[in-house]
């Protein structure tokens, strides 16, 4: 495949962000560089940060309000507002007749699930959810090798989130949550589900049926996890869930908030076990092992930053999460589908974000499917719903609902 080049072969779309926090400002520069993206607007409950994206980016415009925002005539809405927020938006966006990319996670209940799926099937509309794990490296990685039958029989992963809230979380739910910031600083780990869960099923065609999970209750006594404090009522910190899949065999995902681990290296980590093959990845290194002995893959799978940690694009962002917003891509991404626009631009989370905005902006352009549709938006998000339900019931084993593939 060759790079695409120029506006001349496709009719621009317009985007309208919503949410100006920390990690809207990514997203705007590569819309804006993408050739397939016309003029993008943004709107904040906080005024102030709209502008100051808009005036930093040369942006067409602020607007109001996210109602403002769907009757202006805007293609599509970016969501990047708070994780707990985007389903509700996310329906009222696509009944609004605008294409929809979200940040993660996709909804926080089965019903708003059900609601965002309903709304794509009758208005026909493109959803996407914006899960950097689908384009983690070791993703990207192991997928090529179950295309290629190397692992034989997948039946074991394990897919990691491992964060601690003192490497930047705590700025981050301050300047999220303003003097309230404790009341969603304790927002439950497996309501985050995407990065560990969409790194697992980025690679492996299956989805969870059942879960069972525990959770560890935290211990700090500093108002955050408190549940009394939390909006969420939750006072988990530290989660496992183990899922049982669809063909037979498991997967276990770990989202750790309370954890001596150097996320700033590597946050999301990911293992896959085949009856022929399997793939083990720790913070700064990657192999792949067969019957015969072990491969190192580090470099192919290591992202390059493409970016300094004091630009300017990062001013929004807590320096501790600096790292992650500053990865080029990896040996092992093909970039040969980008348009050349890209080749110098921002990247982050190991160089997943050029491939998301692509794919969201080529479905919209050409009316197909994108990669991480509702469908399959579903199948990394609800999971982990059902996963928090069962970890506050003791770790009762509880069925997940599907909702299949995506039609056609
Ligand atoms: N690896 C990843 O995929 C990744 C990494 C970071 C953040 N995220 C996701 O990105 C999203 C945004 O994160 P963030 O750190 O920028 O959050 P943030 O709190 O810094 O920014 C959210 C902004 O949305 C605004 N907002 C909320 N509701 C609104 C509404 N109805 N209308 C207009 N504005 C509204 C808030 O005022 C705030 O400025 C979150 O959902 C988070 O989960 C994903």
């Amino acid at each position: 495949m060759t790079a695409r080049t120029g506006k001349a072969s496709l009719v621009p779309f317009s985007i309208g962000i919503v949410g100006a926090g920390q990690f809207a400002g990514q997203f705007a520069k590569l819309f804006q560089l993408h050739p397939g993206v016309g003029d993008i607007y943004a709107t904040d409950l906080i005024p102030e940060r709209a502008e100051k994206l808009v005036a930093a980016q040369g942006l067409a415009g602020t607007v109001g309000s996210f109602d403002e925002m769907l009757a202006t005539g805007v293609d599509a809405i970016a969501l990047f507002t708070q994780r707990w927020t985007h389903g509700p938006l996310a329906v009222r966006a696509l009944r609004a007749g605008k294409h929809v990319y979200s940040a993660v996670p996709m909804a926080v209940s089965e019903e708003e699930t059900a609601a965002i799926i309903e709304a794509v099937k009758e208005t026909g509309l493109t959803y996407m959810m914006g899960e950097t794990s689908h384009y983690n490296p070791a993703t990207v990685y192991a997928r090529e090798k179950v295309a290629g039958n190397d692992f034989g029989r997948l039946f074991y992963a394990e897919g990691d989130y491992v964060h601690d809230m003192d490497l930047g979380f705590y700025d981050a739910y301050r300047y999220s949550g303003g003097e309230k910031w404790k009341e969603t600083a304790s927002y439950p780990p497996l309501l985050y589900p995407t990065h560990s869960i969409g790194g697992v099923l980025g690679a492996w065609r299956t989805h969870a049926t059942s879960v069972s999970a525990v959770g560890v209750t935290d211990d700090r006594g500093d108002g955050v996890f408190d549940r009394e404090i939390s909006q969420f009522g939750n006072d988990f910190s530290n989660a496992t869930a183990l899922f049982e899949v669809s063909g037979g065999g498991s997967f276990r995902t770990n989202e750790f908030r309370r954890v001596g681990y150097p996320s700033h290296i590597r946050e999301s980590r990911f293992r896959f076990f085949g009856t022929e093959g399997s793939f083990e990845q720790l913070a700064t290194v990657s192999f792949w092992q067969d019957k015969t002995g072990v491969q190192d893959v580090s470099e192919h799978l290591q992202a390059v930053p493409t970016l300094s940690a004091d630009d300017p694009s990062l001013d929004n962002v807590a320096p501790a999460l600096r790292d992650a917003f500053i990865s080029g891509t990896a040996p092992v991404h093909d970039r040969s589908r980008l348009p050349r626009e890209f080749a110098h631009a921002p990247n982050g989370h190991e160089g997943s974000h050029h491939f998301l905005v692509d794919d969201f902006v080529t479905a919209v352009n050409e009316g197909s499917l994108p990669s991480v549709n509702a469908w399959v938006s579903a199948r990394y998000t609800l999971p982990g719903i059902v996963a928090h339900e069962s970890a506050r019931r003791d770790g009762e084993r509880l069925t997940v609902p599907d909702f299949g593939e995506a039609p056609g």
